[in-house]
């Protein structure tokens, strides 16, 4: 294959490493530098131009884009998506693992242990949000920050208080979040390749360091995990929409706790620590998967009218219970169970004969009309689609 790997620092360890295992591999391989593109945009025809070029076509491109340059960088992996190159990394993935908040937001609802998180604004929500989250000492995080920067320790709920209010007044955004205090120092970092954890490390703390980033001066070790660390770190990874991730938990008392997600995973660390050749299991996979481009499924989905993408719950009571799929009539009426999600439990492309249980979601695509007569009456929003003549009492009511 012909793979491009998106990345600003030519000569750092990871795209290397991972250039030398495209050619090692026999791919043809280039590395380009994402801010060199020029995105082009023409009715039916979206283009890519690198250093004044037209780009010649590529197989696969595999996004290593830095924190500091997202909003390009994902504009340039959105490009080839939109010209069915496949990307190993999705724009929308690598953007929701940059915002910690967006990330857990995702994470929360598919049942993936979370450290205990608030977001607030108002300075008179500071100081219950502390107290949701188990009261000081607490973890006050920015955003965007990254290599433990912008993570601090609050050791009493006036500090903490302090911290919020000195932040907020420098306009940042701060998530209080609970401090896992057993997890002392500690954490994991789980690499994710497709649906696999192809490498592990712990990395510990020094000295009286809360954060063991790498950059703080933590210290690593190899991990076995467990098949419970693995499964979490597997789905937050596919939940991001991220098929190469590095996935750092917390080791609570509960089990595994996301704290976040990287979709730019670094390879010296793991690569050195574990002695696996991470590079070669990425390249690996992209190989395999390169001709099943990442698609944008509701973009995809929702361009014939009167069709779409639903999820349809069904609760107690629900004439649905106890029938299988194939006799519930939904095929009948145009509607195609795409997965359906029991508990903790997904079932992509569920069997005809599977029987509906109450408090099963479906996901579905279909046509509209039929999705609606499948929500029950007192749930479903009612929405007035008469756009109303302005009457002359609202335009004086706007000017006064
Ligand atoms: N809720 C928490 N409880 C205990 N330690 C934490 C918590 N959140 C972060 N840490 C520590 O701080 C480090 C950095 O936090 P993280 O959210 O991963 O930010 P960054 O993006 O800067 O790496 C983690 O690796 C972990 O050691
Ligand atoms: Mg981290």
């Amino acid at each position: 294959m012909k793979l491009g790997i998106l990345s600003c620092s030519p000569n750092c360890y990871s795209t290397r490493r991972l250039r030398e295992a495209a050619e090692q591999r026999n791919h043809s391989v280039k590395v380009l530098n994402s801010l060199k593109f020029a995105i082009d945009l023409e009715e039916g025809s979206p283009d890519l131009f690198y250093n004044q070029k037209h780009l010649s076509d590529y197989d696969a491109v595999l996004p290593r884009i830095g924190a500091s340059i997202t909003y390009f960088g994902t504009a340039v992996v959105r490009q080839f998506e939109q010209m069915d190159v496949f990307c190993a990394n999705t724009s929308g993935g690598i953007s929701n693992s940059r915002d910690k908040l967006r990330s857990l937001q995702i994470l929360s609802r598919h049942y993936i242990g979370i450290p205990k998180t608030t977001f607030v604004r108002d300075k008179k929500d500071v100081l219950p949000a502390i107290e949701r989250v188990g009261g000081a000492p607490v973890i006050i995080k920015l955003i965007e920050g990254t290599q433990g920067i912008g993570v601090l320790l609050a050791e009493s709920t006036k500090s903490a208080e302090a911290i919020i209010e000195l932040l907020q007044s420098q306009k940042q955004n701060v998530l209080v979040q609970k401090f896992v205090a057993e997890s002392k120092g500690k954490d994991i970092r789980a690499f994710v390749v497709g649906d696999q954890v192809v490498g592990a490390m712990r990395r510990v703390a020094q000295g009286q360091e809360f954060r063991s980033n790498v950059h703080r001066g933590g210290v690593t070790e190899q991990v076995d995990l467990d098949e419970r660390y693995k499964e979490t770190a597997v789905r937050s990874a596919q939940i991001m929409g991220l098929r190469i991730a590095g996935v750092d938990m917390l080791e609570s008392k509960d089990g595994p706790q996301v704290m976040e997600v990287n979709s730019s995973p670094g390879l010296e660390g793991i690569e050195t620590c574990t002695q696996l050749d991470i590079a070669g299991a990425i390249v690996d996979y992209i190989g395999a998967q390169v001709d099943f481009p990442e698609i944008d499924v509701r973009q995809r989905l929702t361009v014939s009218r009167g069709y779409g993408v639903a999820e349809i719950h069904l609760p107690e009571g629900s004439s649905y219970l106890g029938q299988t799929v194939a006799a519930s009539g939904l095929r009948d009426n145009d509607v195609n169970v795409l997965t359906l999600y029991r508990g903790t439990s997904v079932i992509p492309n569920p069997r005809s004969d599977r029987i509906l249980e109450a408090g099963d979601r479906l996901l579905c695509f279909g046509k509209l009309e039929s999705m609606k007569g499948l929500i029950p009456k007192k749930t479903r929003k009612r929405r007035s689609m008469k756009v109303q003549p302005l009457q002359e009492s609202d335009v004086a009511h706007i000017e006064s």
